[in-house]
C-alpha cells in the first residue's frame, strides 16, 4: 500500500473565516490523475468538497487549479507525476480570483477583460458571395492560437493581474492577436487603438508566466509582442499623420 496525501485547499464563505488546509489520504492506483484523486475523495471521504470539472480530456478548461504552486489542468496530470517524497500534492484554487468554494473561483472579471477585446469576427459589409480566400500561410499564423481553451491558467499565473484587474490579460490578448491578423476582420486598426490603451498590450511585462502555465503550450507572449509591435506602427504612423496635417495647416513664409 503507497499512502498518498492529498491537502486540499478548503473554504466555505458560510462558515469559514478564512481558507485553510485539509488533509486526505488514499491509495491511488498507477494511473489515477489528480483529477481522479479529488473524486475518489468527495465520493468516499468527504462529500461536501467541491471542484469544478466536466469534460475529462482537456478540452473544457473548466479544471485548472493551482497544484503545487503551478496552475495545471488537473484532469490530465496523473496524480504520480506531482507527489514529492514524501507522496504528497497540495491543490488550491486559481490566484488572483475570488474564490466561491474550496477550489471553485469566479471568474467574472476572467470573462469581462474577453469580452472587452470583442472575441468575435467583425466581418466586411461587403462579404464575399460564396466563400472567404484565406492563404495557408494566413491560416497557419492563426491556427495554434486558436487551440486556446480558455482555462485562465494563464490569466492566474499573471503578475500584472494580480496587480490590476483592469489589466485585459493574456488570455483575451491571445484572442485578440487572432482577430487582429484575421485577414477576414474588418477593423484591426480599432482593435489595436483599444489594445494600445492603459490596461492593453503595453500593460504586460513580459515575466513569461503565462506561457510556463498553458497547458496547450500556447505563447501568448509573443502574441502580445506582435501586437504591441502592430500598435506601435499604428501609433507612429498617427503621429506621423497628425504632424503632416499640422504641417498643412502652417502659414506658408513668403519668398
Ligand atoms: S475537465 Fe475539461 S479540461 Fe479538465
Amino acid at each position: 500500500m503507497t499512502v498518498t496525501t492529498v491537502r486540499i485547499q478548503r473554504f466555505n464563505p458560510d462558515v469559514d473565516r478564512k481558507p485553510y488546509v485539509e488533509d486526505f489520504q488514499l491509495d491511488p492506483d498507477q494511473d489515477t490523475t489528480i483529477l481522479d484523486a479529488l473524486q475518489t475523495i468527495k465520493s468516499d471521504q468527504d462529500g461536501s468538497v467541491t471542484f469544478r470539472r466536466s469534460c475529462r480530456h482537456a478540452i473544457c478548461g473548466s479544471c485548472a487549479m493551482n497544484v503545487n504552486g503551478r496552475n495545471i489542468l488537473v484532469c490530465n496530470t496523473p496524480l504520480g507525476s506531482v507527489l514529492n517524497k514524501k507522496r504528497t500534492v497540495t491543490i488550491k484554487p486559481l490566484p488572483y480570483l475570488p474564490i466561491i468554494k474550496d477550489l471553485v473561483v469566479d471568474r467574472s472579471s476572467f470573462w469581462e477583460q474577453y469580452k472587452r477585446v470583442k472575441p468575435w469576427l467583425l466581418p466586411p459589409e461587403n462579404v464575399p458571395e460564396k466563400e472567404y480566400r484565406v492563404s495557408p500561410d494566413e491560416v497557419d499564423a492563426l491556427d495554434r492560437a486558436e487551440t486556446c481553451i480558455m482555462c485562465g491558467a494563464c490569466y492566474s499565473a499573471c503578475q500584472v493581474i494580480g496587480m490590476n484587474k483592469q489589466y485585459i490579460g493574456p488570455h483575451a490578448l491571445l484572442k485578440a492577436f487572432l482577430r487582429v491578423l484575421d485577414p477576414r476582420d474588418a477593423a484591426p486598426d480599432e482593435r489595436l487603438a483599444d489594445l494600445a490603451g492603459d490596461d492593453g498590450v503595453f500593460r504586460c511585462h513580459t515575466i513569461f508566466n503565462c506561457i510556463d502555465a498553458c497547458p496547450k503550450d500556447l505563447d501568448p507572449t509573443q502574441a502580445i509582442e506582435t501586437l504591441r509591435k502592430l500598435a506601435q506602427k499604428r501609433r507612429r504612423f498617427e503621429e506621423n499623420r497628425r504632424e503632416r496635417q499640422r504641417s498643412l495647416l502652417e502659414p506658408v513664409s513668403p519668398g
